[in-house]
């Protein structure tokens, strides 16, 4: 395991992207909605980093299935999301963005609930992996294009309480 972004940075990340989207939602009326699970360690930092009145719901979003890195089919349940939508502007907020296929699905789906409008904010972006139209909107790192995990990703569902990123080396994918 070698590690890409250290804790600090991390935080420091997660600081230039709150101040990001505080500014962006300035007076307007926002739901975050994290997609499980991998979101759930940005969404607790960063929530708490936003002094802008806000609601926070939750969607389901499976595509890794265990020790598989490569994407499998995405599973999509909306039942967890019980923060309101309708009427307000939505900010979906994932681990990463790697191929852009989870967020690209989701958007459609969300939409029929009626939010104001619907932005992406990402804490990694994976380079030259993209295979969607679509950009992420608020982004904290960039990186190369390796198999990340720490700070909520996982692999087969481990690794997700590291306070850092870090790649796998070929011996800790088993
Ligand atoms: P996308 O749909 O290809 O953009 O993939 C997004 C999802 O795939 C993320 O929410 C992660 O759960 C998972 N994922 C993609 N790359 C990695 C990685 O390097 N490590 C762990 N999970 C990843
Ligand atoms: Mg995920």
């Amino acid at each position: 395991m070698k590690v890409l972004l250290t804790a600090e940075q991390i935080q420091e990340g997660v600081n230039s992207l709150a101040q990001r989207i505080e500014q962006y939602y300035q007076g307007k009326p926002v739901t975050l909605v994290g997609v499980l699970i991998g979101s759930i360690v940005l969404l607790a930092d960063l929530i708490r980093r936003l002094n802008i009145p806000l609601r926070v719901g939750l969607v389901q979003a499976r595509r890794y299935r265990g020790r598989n890195t490569q994407p499998g089919p995405l599973a999509i349940d909306l039942e967890v999301l019980t923060a309101e939508v309708r009427g307000r502007h939505v900010l979906l907020v994932d681990d990463i963005f790697d191929t852009g296929q989870t967020l690209w699905e989701l958007i459609p789906q969300l939409d029929e609930l009626a939010p104001l409008s619907i932005r992406t904010a990402v804490l990694l972006r994976k380079q030259g992996r993209k295979q969607v139209d679509l950009e992420p909107d608020f982004v904290g790192f960039e990186i190369p294009n390796v198999f990340v995990v720490g700070y909520g990703l996982d692999y087969d569902d481990m690794y997700r309480n590291l306070p850092y990123v870090a790649t796998l080396d070929n011996e800790d994918l088993k």
